[in-house]
This record gives C-alpha cells, structure tokens and sequence, in this order.
C-alpha cells in the first residue's frame, strides 16, 4: 500500500491562527487592552498580505470565541466597535488586494450592526478568490460540531449515513481543505476551542511573539518549523522501516512509531 505519509514541500494550503496578546502587548506600553486589539487589527491586515504573498489560499483567524462574552463589558462592546471600525477601514484594501472575508460562527446571538457588517464584508468580497479570509466571530469548536450534528440531523440524516465524510460537509467552514498549520500566538500552549474538528492532523505552532509583533518575518518562521515537519497522518513515516515488518521489540524506534 503505498505510504500517506509525506515530507512537507509545498505551502500549507490553510493557515489558521489564534491572535493571542493583545492585552499584554498593550500592557508593556501601558496602554489600555483596547489599543493592544486596535494594534492587532493592523498585525492581521499585515498578515493577510503576507499570507496571500506566500502562495497559501486559506487563512482563519480566531477573532472572538464564543467565551470572550465573559470579559468585562467594556472590553467586549470595544471588540465589537473595532469590528465595525475595522472593516470600514480595511475592506476596500482587503478587496482590491483579492482577499474574500467568510464568517465562521455563531450570528444570530450578535447586534444586528455588527452581523450586517459581517455579512456584508462576505457579500462585498464573494467574488474574490486570490486568498480565502474566515474571520471566526463568536465562534468555538464544540459549537461548530453541535450546530453540524444538528443541520445532518434536520437535513434527515439517519445514524447509519454519518460518517466523518458527511459530518464534514455541516461543519460552517466546510468550503475550505483542513488547517495544515495551526499558529497560536502570545505564549500559551492551547488550542482554546479553535477548530477542534478541523485541526485533527495540523501541524502545531507556538510562538511567545504577541499578536500585534506577528508579521510576515514572524509567519516565515512557522512556515519554516512547518516545512521541517514530516506529516505521518497515523503512517509510520519515511523514517520507519518501511517494509511493514514489526521487527523484535528491542529495535522499535520510540520516535518512529507515535502519530
Ligand atoms: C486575544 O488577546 C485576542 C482577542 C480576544 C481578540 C483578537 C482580536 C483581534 C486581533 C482584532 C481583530 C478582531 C476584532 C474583533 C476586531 P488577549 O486580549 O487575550 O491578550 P492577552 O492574553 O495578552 O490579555
């Protein structure tokens, strides 16, 4: 049977990005946590650029969880102005730079201003292709496999039809390939909730570089980190004996046979 395996060549297709430190970034200027987002607004228009330079077609990015409705009230009202702020400043750009805006997430519990701005970006950029943005807003993992489960089941899906292929196709970001690349920044080591069910084989990436520093240089070291991985996706390897055979249990190589 010939191996799944594959030395990582190509750019990831999907880049998908946690845009943690806001809040201490602006800290270490003593400013309030609202510049640190305003700042990493402008990080995330670099980024894109730099993402769409770099020949990769999918880029998702973490922009509120479905748990950032716990921070102070201040603080949650300020993300949603900066929303609608943002996409009045930076939508003509993303659009004359071949950027199409997609939302991931949950909409209906939202201020109308703040969908319509939403589905208005989407509305405004379908017709782009040259980079796919997924802005996940009021989005988690486990909520987007609940709402699936739900849609395959009002869709009249019987137990004995869902497999991972069907599912698939009621997760909300169902149009884009898998994350190859799953970049968090800002130090912590989590996935908190991002594409739980999409990420399965990503590669990894954690970096103490706080958001609103990310930028094209910051992306080229995860894409180097990325291209010195050797994707198994639960083979052995090019690394592994390659002829099937287990061999006795003295010569397994602990590195060549975790997933
Ligand atoms: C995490 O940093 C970041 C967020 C909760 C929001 C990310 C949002 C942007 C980059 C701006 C674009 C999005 C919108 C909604 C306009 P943190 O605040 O948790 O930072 P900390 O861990 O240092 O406190």
């Amino acid at each position: 049977m010939a191996s799944s395996s594959q030395a990582v060549q190509s750019p990831p297709r999907h880049v998908a990005i946690v845009m943690d430190g806001n809040g201490r970034w602006a800290r270490k200027r003593f400013m309030p946590r609202g510049m640190g987002h305003k700042a990493g607004v402008d990080a995330l228009v670099k980024v894109v650029q730099a993402t769409a330079d770099r020949g990769i077609g999918y880029l998702t990015v973490f922009a509120f969880s479905s748990e950032n409705w716990k921070r102070p009230e201040e603080e949650v009202s300020g993300l949603m102005s900066l929303l609608i702020v943002a996409l009045s400043k930076y939508l003509a750009k993303l659009k004359d730079d071949g950027v199409r805006i997609r939302i991931a997430g949950d909409l209906d519990s939202v201020s109308d201003k703040v969908r319509e701005a939403l589905r208005g970006a989407e509305r405004e950029t379908q017709d782009n292709s040259r980079l796919v943005l997924t802005v996940a807003f009021n989005y988690g993992g486990r909520w987007d496999i609940v709402q699936a489960c739900q849609r395959a089941m009002a869709a009249g899906l019987r137990p004995d039809q869902l497999d991972e292929q069907a599912l698939a196709k009621f997760m909300t970001m169902n149009y884009a390939p898998d994350p190859d690349l799953f970049i968090r920044t800002g130090g912590e080591v989590r996935l908190s909730n991002f594409l739980l069910w999409q990420s399965a084989y990503a590669e990894l990436f954690f970096t103490d570089c706080l958001w609103p520093d990310f930028d094209g240089a910051e992306l080229d070291r995860a894409l180097a980190s990325f291209y010195a991985r050797e994707r198994r996706f639960g083979d052995v390897g090019t690394s592994g004996e390659g002829d099937g055979a287990i061999g006795v249990i003295e010569d397994v190589q602990p590195s060549s046979q975790g997933n």
